[in-house]
C-alpha cells in the first residue's frame, strides 16, 4: 500500500546505539530520485544507514518538513567530504559536476551510490579502478532498468556463470510509443505527443528516440554482465523516428511486432551490439512487453536465458534500488570493502555485423516494374527474398510494400539498400529492420 507522506519529522530525537555507528551516509542531489531516496531513509527504522547530509544546489528551497531536524542541508559538497560521512549518493545526474563529484569523493576514501548511466556509460572502468584503488566501493545498480534489480543480478545471482549474450528494451520511451501505435495505430507523431504529455518524453526526446539512452544502457550492461569494455559511441544507434502504424499491420502478417531492442553478443573478441526498432514475435517475452516497461534477457553457458521484467524509472523504483545498492556497500563496510570483479575486462571489437532476416519496407509510386527492379539489386548482391507483402487499399502514389530477406549480414546489405533507395520509383529510403526470432 502506498504511504502518505507525513509532514512531520519522524521521531528521532535521541540517536540510539546501533543508529550512532549505521554508516553514515550524505545525499547529493534533492530531486525526483533523490528526494524518494530521502523518504525511504527516513521512514526506514533498522537504523543500518543513517543519512546525515543532503546536497544541492540552492538548497534553501529543498528543505522539506519531514526530514528529520539533525540532518544537514547543505550547498557545500566539499564540505561534506571533509566530514566524518562514509558513503555519497550521487543523484544530479549528467557529467558536468557529478564526475568530478564522484572522483573527489572515491579519492577521499568515499563510497559512492550513483543512478547516472551517462557517467557509468562513459568512465565506469576507470571509477571501478579509482574506487578500489582507494579501498572503497562504487555501485550502479540504478543507472539501468531503474527498479529492475538486473544489475545486481549480473554482480552476484549470476556471477556463477559465462554469460554471452544480454538483449533489452531498456527505453521506457521508446516502448511507451511503439506499443501506443501498435495498440491503436496512431501516427508516430501523435504518439510522442501523447507521451511528452504524460510525462514519459522529454520536450527533445532525441537522446529516447534515437537510440542514445539505450546504448549508454547496454554499455553498462555489457560492462557489469560480460565484463567488456565498450563506448557507447562504438555502438551503433538506429532511430524508432520512420516507423509507421503501416508497419504494425505488416509485422503483424509476420506473427510480430516490433520494439527497440538493444543487444550484445560476445563472440570471441567480437562484441557485436546494436540498438534499434526490430521485429519481434508477438508472443515472445519482447512482443509482450507494453507501455514504459523494461525487460532484459541474459544467456548464460551453464545457467541459460534469464528474464528481469518491471518498472526502468520513477522516483520511488529507482529509489529502491539506490537503498538496495547502499544496504550492499554498508555491509561491505563492516567486513571490509570488496574488489569489484569488474577489474579484468576485455576490450573487444566492436560490430553491428549481425546475420538475421530482413524486414524491409518501401513506399513507391506505384508502375509496372517495380518488384523486377528491387529484385535484380537484391540477386546482384547474392540476397535471397523470403516473402513480398502488399496490403490492399493504400493510395497508389505513395505504396508501402514489404520485402523479407532470408538471413544474411548487416554489411552485406548495406549496399544493396542504398541503390534501391535510389531508385525512381522510390519515394523514401526503404525502412530496414532485423527479425529477432
Ligand atoms: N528519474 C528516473 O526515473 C531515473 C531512473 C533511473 C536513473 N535516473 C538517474 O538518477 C539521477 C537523478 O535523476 P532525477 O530524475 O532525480 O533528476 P532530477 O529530478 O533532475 O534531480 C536532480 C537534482 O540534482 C540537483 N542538481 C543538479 N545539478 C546540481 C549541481 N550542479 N549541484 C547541486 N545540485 C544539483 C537538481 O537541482 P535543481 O532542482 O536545481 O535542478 C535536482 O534537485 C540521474 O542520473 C538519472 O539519470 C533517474
Amino acid at each position: 500500500m502506498h504511504k502518505t507522506p507525513s509532514d512531520k519529522p519522524p521521531a528521532r530525537f535521541s540517536i540510539s546505539g546501533a543508529e550512532a555507528s549505521a554508516p553514515r551516509v550524505a545525499l547529493v542531489g534533492f530531486g525526483t530520485v533523490g528526494s524518494a531516496v530521502a523518504k525511504i531513509l527516513c521512514e526506514r527504522s533498522d537504523a543500518l544507514l543513517r543519512l546525515t547530509h543532503i546536497c544541492n544546489r540552492n538548497v534553501e528551497r529543498k528543505k522539506q518538513p519531514w526530514v528529520p531536524s539533525d540532518v544537514v542541508w547543505t550547498e557545500d559538497f566539499h564540505a561534506i567530504l571533509h566530514s566524518d560521512i562514509d558513503i555519497v549518493i550521487e543523484l544530479i545526474g549528467g557529467l558536468t559536476p557529478a564526475e568530478e563529484l564522484v572522483r573527489t569523493a572515491l579519492k577521499a576514501g568515499k563510497s559512492v551510490v550513483t543512478a547516472n548511466k551517462q557517467l557509468i556509460a562513459r568512465h565506469g572502468p576507470d571509477l571501478l579502478q579509482l574506487a578500489s584503488a582507494n579501498g572503497c566501493q562504487l555501485e550502479f545498480g540504478a543507472s539501468v532498468a531503474g527498479g529492475v534489480p538486473v544489475l545486481p543480478a549480473l554482480r552476484t545471482g549470476l556471477c556463477g556463470d559465462r554469460l554471452h549474450g544480454i538483449a533489452g528494451i531498456l527505453n521506457g520511451t521508446c516502448n511507451y510509443i511503439l506499443s501506443r501505435i501498435e495498440t491503436d495505430r496512431i501516427p508516430f507523431s501523435e504518439a510522442l505527443e501523447e507521451a511528452q504529455a504524460r510525462g514519459y518524453a522529454e520536450a527533445d526526446a532525441s537522446e529516447d528516440l534515437d537510440g542514445g539512452d539505450a546504448r549508454a544502457k547496454l554499455s553498462i550492461l555489457a560492462l557489469a554482465g560480460l565484463q567488456v569494455r565498450v563506448s557507447p559511441g562504438d555502438i551503433r544507434a538506429r532511430t524508432i523516428r520512420g516507423i509507421d502504424a503501416v508497419d504494425f499491420d505488416y509485422a503483424a502478417e509476420l506473427g510480430c511486432t516490433i520494439r527497440q531492442i538493444s543487444r550484445a553478443d560476445l563472440k570471441k573478441t567480437t562484441l557485436f551490439a546494436e540498438v534499434g526498432p526490430s521485429l519481434v514475435p508477438a508472443s515472445s517475452p519482447f512482443g509482450r512487453v507494453q507501455r514504459n516497461l523494461n525487460l532484459v534477457l541474459t544467456s548464460g553457458e551453464y545457467g541459460g536465458d534469464m528474464a528481469f521484467l518491471g518498472a526502468g524509472a520513477g522516483g520511488n523504483p529507482t529509489a529502491v534500488a539506490v537503498v538496495s545498492d547502499l544496504m550492499f556497500v554498508a555491509e561491505s563496510l563492516s567486513a571490509g570493502p570488496r574488489a569489484h570483479r569488474l577489474l579484468q575486462l576485455l576490450s573487444p571489437k566492436v560490430s553491428c555485423d549481425f546475420e538475421t532476416p530482413w524486414y524491409l519496407r518501401f513506399v513507391v509510386n506505384d508502375q509496372p516494374g517495380i518488384i523486377a527492379g528491387l529484385a535484380a539489386i537484391l540477386s546482384a548482391h547474392h540476397l535471397n527474398i523470403d516473402a513480398v507483402l502488399q496490403k490492399p487499399g493504400f493510395d497508389k502514389a505513395a505504396l508501402p510494400f514489404v520485402i523479407t530477406l532470408e538471413p544474411c549480414r548487416d554489411a552485406q546489405l548495406h549496399p544493396a539498400l542504398q541503390e534501391m533507395s535510389a531508385l525512381p520509383f522510390a519515394l523514401r529510403p526503404c525502412l530496414c529492420l532485423p527479425i529477432l526470432r
